[in-house]
């Protein structure tokens, strides 16, 4: 999820569009850069690897004069963060620039038939394709950008929210968005294009939003155009603004937990986006791919990770045992990297972690390839220093996740690691084809099968306040949603700070049940699938001794909504994908209980995002 900025008009470009980025790095900032078109007429593009404040430093002695501009901070899905890949991309000619967020899915292919017509890439980037295709489209067709632009844009599959400069039209600016927001301002004489309103706001509360496929046209001397790439004319409609700077960074959510358990299903589209081709009923992950023969090969595979990032392994242990029969071993990273552990160079190692920084994690890793066992990354930050010393590895693209209590970074893992399991499962024979094309498809369905979850997060905040006195909560679950049960209770620790603990739903029976009373909220998350019969019957032995039970079950239950004193449902789906769908109801539970106990959410107290030490 990366930021961009533009603006044409009567004022010095550089300090709007710097300010801009620094609006705008909460939505990454592994690299910025900044093109403007000067007095003379000349195009300049400087980038630098790192923070926007890395960019400022850079062009202190540089031509950042002009009244036309683009610039971007990048968080980087293709190509490593560093200053080749940051944007602006040149074209061939660098008469154009141009900037992105998105994903290109099919750039491999334009890049092969633009290398074939003469051109050179200086970037790993999805994004100097499209602007070389851009380019080979204008001189091609001879027509002029804003067609050049709407025919390449025909050719491409993906998303992006792009915005384009034209050194030969130092008044235009021309952009595009699709599955990418993309917003413009309507100054005095000016105009101002962002990823969000945060770097508009203070400039003019008159907003225009553009819509998917459509193609923007702003000129310094005249009102904005907007066609589709089908070159159908649209009427623009002004809005405006009514957000807050800070209301705006937060999408209008109250915190950016919300705000990221609301993304969830546009996140996990993205993390299959690319590797999951519903049409072809087919996963491609590269990672396994070019690693396929140590997967088939492994005799076991060994997961290690800390808190959300381990419940996301205790998940992968189900699916991979289940659809490829390899044994998995899942450790704590902090317990693996000081126990003396046998490892075998016959061995995958399967490190996750969202920030891909965590201290115990990477001493995981190092410990494991000393062993000669193979490195294979689950994480959420490219050019991170996990992913950069692992041998390989599959990025989960939910975007930077900036509460700390993990949530859109937990499922897109769980999808990560669910497409890899399918991938070995399939290719060893040991799952059918027709159970593998069955998950593939309901894979297609759990993003709008979250959305109907998240519908219910007014009902879920209301009864939330009911008990956000407890001192105690016991979470259980089964098979695949017992890592749930744990990941549930997580929430709810580190940002309500009430203790709770996640058991196996069966071992109530061994302890646990001991605690039960009326003062004891019990979280159950009883889909109807595996051993459904035997969750009821837990929930029995509850009720029977004045537990109040919540009960996370599907759609149409009409046996524990019965007995259970809370019921949220959800839609049926395949069992190694019902954590995808049970754990949403249990992010909002603890989101909404930490709220009405006036906690900071987003900053819980003791806790960082990243545990960079020991
Ligand atoms: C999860 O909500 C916590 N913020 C924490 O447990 C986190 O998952 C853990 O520190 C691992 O972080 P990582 O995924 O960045 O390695």
């Amino acid at each position: 999820m990366c930021g961009i900025v533009g603006y044409v008009g009567e004022r010095d470009a550089y300090p709007i569009l710097i300010k801009g980025l620094h609006r705008l790095e909460y939505r990454g900032y592994d690299s910025a850069g900044v093109a403007l078109i000067n007095e003379a007429g000349k195009l300049n593009v400087f980038k630098a690897k790192g923070k926007v404040a890395e960019l400022e430093s850079f062009v202190t002695d540089k031509d950042t004069t002009g009244h036309i501009g683009i610039a971007h901070t990048r968080w980087a899905t293709h190509g490593e963060p560093n200053t080749a890949n940051a944007h602006p991309h040149y074209s061939e000619s660098e008469r154009l620039a141009i900037i992105h967020n998105g994903i290109i899915e099919n750039y491999s292919v334009l890049k092969a038939g633009l290398t074939q017509e003469g051109y050179t890439f200086k970037s790993d980037t999805d994004t100097e394709v499209l602007v070389q295709l851009i380019e080979y489209t204008q001189v091609d067709r001879q027509v002029d950008l804003r067609t050049a632009v709407q025919l390449a844009l025909q050719q491409v599959v993906g998303a992006y929210a792009i915005v384009v400069l034209d050194q030969e039209h130092p008044d235009t600016l021309i952009a595009a968005r699709k599955g990418s927001p993309l917003v413009v301002g309507i100054g005095d004489g000016e105009y101002f294009l962002a990823s969000d309103a945060t770097p508009i706001v203070e400039y003019t509360d008159k907003v225009i939003y553009i819509d998917d496929e459509e193609v923007v046209t702003i000129n310094k001397g005249r009102d904005v155009e907007i066609v589709t790439i089908g070159n159908v004319q649209k009427t623009p409609e002004i809005k405006r603004l009514e957000m807050s700077l800070s209301q705006l960074e937060k999408g209008g959510y109250p915190h950016f937990m919300l705000k990221e358990i609301f993304e969830q299903p546009r996140t996990l589209t993205d993390s299959m986006r690319g590797r999951i081709n519903v049409r072809q009923d087919n996963i491609s992950l590269s990672g396994f791919i070019d690693n396929r023969e140590r997967f088939l090969n492994a005799k076991r595979i060994i997961i290690t990770a800390c808190g959300t990032s381990w419940h996301a392994g205790l998940i992968a242990m189900y699916a991979i045992e289940e659809f490829a029969r390899i044994p998995v071993e899942v450790e704590y990273s902090s317990e693996f990297r000081y126990r003396k552990p046998v490892i075998d160079k016959d061995d995958v190692v399967i490190a996750i972690s969202q920030s891909g920084e965590t201290a115990d994690t990477l001493a995981a890793i190092q410990l494991a390839k000393e062993h000669g066992a193979f490195i294979f990354s689950i994480c959420n930050v490219v050019g991170a220093s996990i992913p950069r010393v692992s041998h390989s590895g599959c990025y989960t693209h939910a975007g930077p996740e900036i509460g700390v209590a993990s949530t859109k970074a937990f499922t897109a893992q769980v999808v990560a690691l669910t497409m890899l399991a399918l991938c070995i499962g399939r290719e060893k024979g040991t799952l059918s084809p027709d159970k593998y094309l069955a998950i593939v498809r309901e894979l297609g369905q759990i993003p709008d099968k979250i959305e109907c979850v998240l519908g219910q997060d007014k009902r879920i905040a209301e009864f939330a306040k009911m008990f956000m006195y407890a001192q105690n909560f016991i979470y259980l679950g089964r098979g695949y949603n017992y890592p749930v049960a744990l990941e549930g209770a997580l929430k709810l620790k580190e940002i309500s700070y009430i203790h709770a603990e996640g058991y196996p739903a069966a071992e109530m029976k061994h302890g646990p049940i001991a605690l039960i009373s009326s003062e004891m909220p019990v979280v159950v998350v009883a889909p109807r699938c595996g051993t459904y019969e035997k969750v009821v019957s837990n929930i029995q032995e509850i009720k029977a001794r004045k537990g109040r039970v919540i009960a996370i079950v599907t759609e149409g239950d009409d046996l524990i909504s019965k007995i259970a004193d809370f019921v949220i449902e959800v839609p049926c789906t395949e069992e190694c994908l019902t954590p995808l769908l049970t754990v949403i109801p249990l992010q909002l539970i603890a989101y909404h209980i930490a709220v009405v106990k006036d906690r900071d959410v987003d900053q819980p107290r003791n806790l960082a995002k990243s545990v960079t030490v020991e």
